[in-house]
């Protein structure tokens, strides 16, 4: 079988060689196009990634990047991938969209729109059947959105709770590497021996993308889920894996043993299709006091499982649960993902070979 055709915008940067390093040699999916700004144009995809993160081979590592131009974008293309800054992805995405392409994006813009699915694979996959709404809307191509990298790890952790014993409030405080911020991201006088409090607009990410994608689709709109979330977001001084402390008040009385036996047991449709990128177990749960530990965890599964561990009876909140949980930002977070979409949406027929 031929493989489809697929490219990368913004395929310099932390996210795009990601994105580079889960499609080499993907059974289905044949990189041919590395998108990135003027000043990357023209280079060796390999000489022009600012800061190598993981290996790369050389049948994508040789194309030449290209400035990102929508009219210039290969018309043979099956899938975009974007990693493009937020500040610029909006106008290219949406006039790769009109141009007809299929464009799964990480970017931020328009991933609480209606008739965006923005999905977490695991978590709510049939929300991709909004994309029958874009089409009866009259889109030439599709759009389809992954989460924040907080929210991604976030929701994937919650929902064997939300399954079995109904979520009332969730508070959280993110722990986030400096690889979440791009490159160059903060300045190293910055984050050395420093947590800074604050992230630019991510506390109202996880706050909103967790109930639009917990909630349930009805009518072919998604009606967010009604409980409450309080987040708190920090920077901390690692390189890769965002650590989140979470507390959850549940509508049922816990069954610990229960919710860490079907943590451990939680497959979804991405399992089932048995999908090249999907991790095997989505959930880790490590039973050490001391676990997950950033650099020990992360890349478990090639980064695609949310490890949780810590797990205890919550004390303060009515009834329910606290724990601490561990993805990669741009495994699990980003990349991963989207290409875990890209998969389901071949396998469940929602693109053309
Ligand atoms: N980092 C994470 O953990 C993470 C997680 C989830 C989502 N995201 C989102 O994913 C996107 C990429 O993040 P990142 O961390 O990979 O950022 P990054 O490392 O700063 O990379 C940005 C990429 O975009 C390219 N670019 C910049 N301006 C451009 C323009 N005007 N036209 C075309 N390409 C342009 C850069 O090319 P040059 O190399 O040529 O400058 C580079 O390839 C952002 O929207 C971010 O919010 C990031």
């Amino acid at each position: 079988m031929d493989r489809l055709k697929v490219g990368i915008l913004g395929a310099t940067g932390l996210v795009g060689q990601v994105f580079a390093y889960f499609l080499d040699r993907h059974p289905w999916f044949e990189v041919t196009y590395v998108g990135a700004s003027k000043a990357s144009a023209g280079k060796r995809y390999l000489d022009a990634i600012h800061y190598k993160l993981v290996s790369i081979s050389d049948e994508v590592g040789e194309l030449i990047v290209q400035e990102v131009k929508p009219d210039k974008v290969p018309k043979d293309l099956k899938i975009v991938f974007s990693a493009l800054p937020s500040g610029v992805a909006k106008d290219i995405e949406l006039e790769l969209v009109r141009r007809g392409f299929t464009v799964i994006s990480n970017a931020a813009p328009m991933r609480l729109d209606d008739e965006v699915p923005l999905i977490n694979p695991e978590v709510n996959w049939d929300h991709l059947k909004l994309l029958e709404v874009q089409r009866r809307k009259g889109w030439r191509g599709t759009l389809v959105k992954n989460p924040n990298c907080t929210t991604a790890i976030l929701t994937l952790s919650l929902k064997p709770i939300a399954d079995m014993y109904g979520i009332r409030k969730v508070i959280v405080t993110s722990m986030q590497s400096v690889s979440g911020a791009g490159f160059p991201g903060v300045s190293s006088l910055q984050i050395i021996d420093n947590i800074i409090p604050f992230i630019e607009k991510e506390e109202e990410k996880m706050q909103t993308e967790t109930l639009k994608i917990m909630g349930k689709l009805k009518d072919e709109k998604v009606k967010w889920a009604s409980f409450k979330v309080s987040a708190t977001c920090t920077r901390v001084p690692t390189l890769e894996g965002h650590m989140i402390s979470v507390f959850v008040e549940t509508e049922r009385e816990v069954n610990m043993s229960e919710l860490i036996k079907a943590m451990e047991n939680f497959k979804s449709k991405p399992q089932e299709l048995k999908l090249p990128t999907a991790p095997e177990r989505p959930i880790v749960v490590r039973k050490e006091k001391d676990r997950p530990q950033t650099r020990l965890d992360r890349w478990i599964e090639r980064g695609m499982s949310v490890v949780v561990g810590r797990l205890r009876e919550e004390t303060a909140l009515d009834r329910g649960v606290k724990y601490v949980a561990l993805g990669h930002n741009l495994a699990r977070g980003a990349a991963g993902i989207a290409v875990v979409i890209a998969e389901l949406m071949y396998k469940l027929g929602y693109m053309e070979a």
